[in-house]
């Protein structure tokens, strides 16, 4: 049915998992090209997202996929570093991605982000399937470059392939103390019910073609209705990233969900104390099958439509946060579009108490899962905010009736120059991390040694 072609959205994926587990990796293979090997330490260090054509998916997945099969027009993936919160990926009061795909090393199970990722996955009812990475690290694995995961497995040792059984039954175990009916997924009759776990390497590919097919499988059949949207409607999206650019200012990396963006529209962001009303200047859109982050020629569009990636710029985005809202005028009143994205940004909530520590984070949902774990933790909160650490946030925290109190938690966060000398100055105590319950333990620590 090639009517819906022009009418169905791309699904947007998110790749999640524990840091090195794999799912930089596992993109770059899918994407044919290494974008790791330009990273820092191998880190990814901000969240990307890559569309991939059908046409590149149905070459992949080879004999396992028939393209006219589907009508969705490919796969858009969003890789999120081990360290970053995947509760950034927020649309609507949602969560932003359609289906997602936990990388779980092979050999390491479950581990702290893994978790962490399932709680949020639980939490917003997303769809998911489990890759499980790194079989070629079994002992004595004979490696078929990508080959669908049964055929290399029949490929193996009787020796190897029990040790990859077993690995895969552990993870299968934990699936399930998480809550969650799991098999690896040739056996699932119904993926609404039960997770599938694909093993495979991103190294050699041997699998990737089987997690293509259940992706496209998936979001096929149970997503089709949500991805039926108004394609002309005004556009929809979140912002990822607010960056710099040479000869632009300051840019939003965003993923468009819904509608579509064209360049001139008036559109509303998020701000940092307000909304900002602003013109969008030029729409850059990465090349096909290139990475957002990475790729330095951007290729300036006239239009964007839902599911994709675009760097949007525009005057006076300096003050934009991400995981806000953005969302394009078109024909409705400049001030109802405002109060709308009041409306989403007042869903984040965050109880602030007279008296308590000064939170920053990196993104809105980030925020957001600090003053949730804070909340556990009975750590009350007196302000925060998205952002770096400035001299404003030590004065607030100077001003704590009580010492424990006069901290300042920052996730994913830097000190601004110009705090340095401030925070020297100040009584106040700066903890900094890329893990949220590493930094809430920091502090309980610190709080604690001090009642000693
Ligand atoms: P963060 O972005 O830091 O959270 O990590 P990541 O999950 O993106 O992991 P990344 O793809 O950077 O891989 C981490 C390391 O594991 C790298 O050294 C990869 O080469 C290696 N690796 C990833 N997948 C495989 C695999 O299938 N087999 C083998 N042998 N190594 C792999
Ligand atoms: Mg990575």
């Amino acid at each position: 049915d090639h009517t819906h072609a022009d009418t169905l959205r791309t699904p947007i994926v998110a790749v999640l998992g524990h840091v090195d587990h794999g799912k930089t990796s596992l993109l770059d293979t899918i994407r044919g090209s290494a974008v790791s090997e330009g990273e820092a330490g191998a880190i990814t260090q901000h969240i990307g997202a890559t569309d991939i054509p059908l046409d590149t998916i149905s070459g992949m997945a080879g004999e396992l996929i028939d393209p006219s099969d589907f009508d969705l027009p490919g796969l858009l993936f969003i890789d999120t570093p081990g360290h970053h919160s995947f509760s950034t990926l927020r649309a609507r009061g949602g969560a932003l991605a359609d289906i997602a795909v936990l990388v779980v090393d092979v050999n390491d199970g479950f581990q702290p982000q893994t978790e962490e990722a399932i709680d949020i996955l639980r939490r917003t009812g997303t769809p998911f399937v489990v890759a499980a990475n790194k079989v070629d690290t079994t002992p004595g694995w004979n490696p078929q470059d990508g080959e669908p995961i049964q055929r290399s497995m029949e490929a193996q040792s009787e020796r190897a392939k029990s040790m990859l059984d077993e690995n895969l039954y552990e993870i299968i175990g934990q699936l399930s103390d998480a809550g969650f009916s799991a098999d690896l997924y040739w056996r699932v009759q119904d993926f609404q019910k039960n997770i599938g776990v694909v093993p495979l390497s991103a190294l050699t590919a041997e699998g990737v073609p089987d997690l293509l097919t259940v992706l496209m499988g998936l979001s096929q059949r149970f997503m089709k209705e949500e991805m039926a949207i108004d394609v002309r409607g005004p556009g929809e999206g979140t912002v990822l990233e607010v960056k710099d650019e040479r000869g632009f200012g300051a840019t939003v990396d965003t993923v468009v969900y819904d509608g579509v963006i064209r360049n001139g529209d008036q559109i509303v962001v998020g701000g940092q104390n307000e909304p900002i009303v602003t013109e969008v200047r030029a729409l850059l859109r990465p090349r096909p099958l290139a990475e957002i982050r990475t790729e330095k020629e951007f290729e300036k569009v006239g239009e964007i439509g839902a599911a994709a990636g675009v760097k949007i710029a525009a005057p006076d985005l300096d003050q934009a946060m991400a995981g806000a809202p953005v969302r394009v005028v078109r024909d409705r009143t400049v001030d109802e579009v405002i109060e709308e994205v009041k409306a989403e940004l007042a869903e984040i909530e965050v109880d602030t108490a007279e008296n308590g520590v000064v939170v920053k984070a990196d993104t809105l949902g980030s925020l957001e899962a600090m003053a949730n774990a804070l909340r556990e933790a009975e750590v009350p909160i007196l302000r925060a905010e998205v952002g770096d650490i400035a001299p404003r946030d030590i004065a607030v925290a100077e001003t704590a009736n009580q010492d424990e109190h006069k901290a300042i938690l920052g996730f994913n966060v830097d000190l601004l120059q110009n705090a340095e000398s401030d925070l020297e100055n100040a009584d106040v105590k700066l903890f900094k991390n890329e893990v949220i319950y590493q930094l809430v333990e920091d502090y309980e620590r610190y709080v604690e040694e001090k009642q000693r």
